[in-house]
């Protein structure tokens, strides 16, 4: 198992890619603490992970507050000892051009993507030095890459969220804590459900984006928490600062659609 031992925090992890990572992270030997809003599918998330002899504690976090997050770090160290990973997965998107964006919106949007980060790293990065060091694994997008059609806030803030990444991996390395973050592409989890059934037709809006994707299908939550697996074990020790794409090729073209595919002969 890649992380026996190992106690875990991963935030958002009532569903979607946290949901997956937590799972995973348990399944591998971590103890793992789910934090997140969503009280009822956040215990879930820990009854899954116990059904599989896992061990984990529900934790309600609001992650935008950093009373909360204080307490997510501390009751994760009372209950196994310490913490050598923490996963900042949790996000929220915001589909709307600048100008029809309120301030609380943009503030709201930033606090919980990026902010996060901050509380995050403030209330571990003293447990992770004194206990010998530990992994940092921030959510991006690969929206911290290119633009999105009507979604600035959401693709500032993921921005944001890879350079925060790399400083703090600058400013911790000598420490042994790791900083990276995971840039998942389009991936099937709820929050994708919810923006695509707000589309006037969803159907065609999956056949639209499945057609961008060259791998030709959305990721699963399971591809990015196989890659987060990745980051946050010693199979990356030498890895820090790095930006990880998990988006099946989607970034490597400036144009691409399937339909554009010369026919195979049979
Ligand atoms: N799904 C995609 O296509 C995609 C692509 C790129 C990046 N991402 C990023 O991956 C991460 C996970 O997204 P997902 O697709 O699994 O979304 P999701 O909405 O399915 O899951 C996100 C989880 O975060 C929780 N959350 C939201 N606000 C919170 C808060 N203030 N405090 C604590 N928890 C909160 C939600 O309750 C939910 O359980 C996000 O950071 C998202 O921006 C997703």
């Amino acid at each position: 198992m890649k992380l026996e031992g190992k106690v875990a925090v991963v935030t958002g992890a009532a569903r979607g890619i946290g949901r997956a990572s937590a799972i995973l992270f348990a399944k591998e030997g971590a103890k793992v603490t789910v934090a997140d809003i969503r009280a009822e599918l956040g215990r879930e998330t820990v009854r899954l992970i116990q059904s599989a002899a896992g061990e984990s504690q529900f934790v309600p976090t609001d992650v935008a507050s950093e009373d909360q997050v204080k307490r997510m770090v501390e009751q994760t160290i009372s209950r196994w000892g310490g913490i050598d990973i923490l996963f900042n997965n949790a996000g929220i998107t915001l589909v709307k051009f600048l100008e029809e964006t309120s301030e609380s919106e943009w503030d709201h949007l930033m606090s919980v993507n990026l902010k996060s980060i901050f509380f995050g790293v403030k209330y571990s990065a003293e447990y992770m030095r004194q206990q010998g060091g530990g992994v940092i694994l921030n959510t991006g997008s690969v929206s911290s890459f290119v633009g999105q059609l009507r979604t600035p806030a959401y693709v500032a803030s993921k921005g944001a969220v890879m350079l925060l990444t790399k400083s703090l991996a600058v400013d911790y390395g000598a420490d042994n804590i790791r900083v990276n973050c995971i840039c998942p592409g389009i991936t099937d989890t709820p929050m994708l459900r919810e923006h695509i059934e707000s589309a006037g037709d969803p159907a065609a809006v999956i056949r639209e984006r499945t057609s961008r994707v060259p791998v030709g299908r959305f990721l699963t939550p399971e591809d990015i928490a196989r890659a987060a697996l990745y980051l946050v074990s010693d199979d990356s020790e030498g890895v820090t600062g790095i930006a990880h794409v998990v988006d099946g090729g989607y970034l490597s073209a400036a144009e691409y659609s399937s339909s554009w595919l010369p026919r195979r002969s049979e």
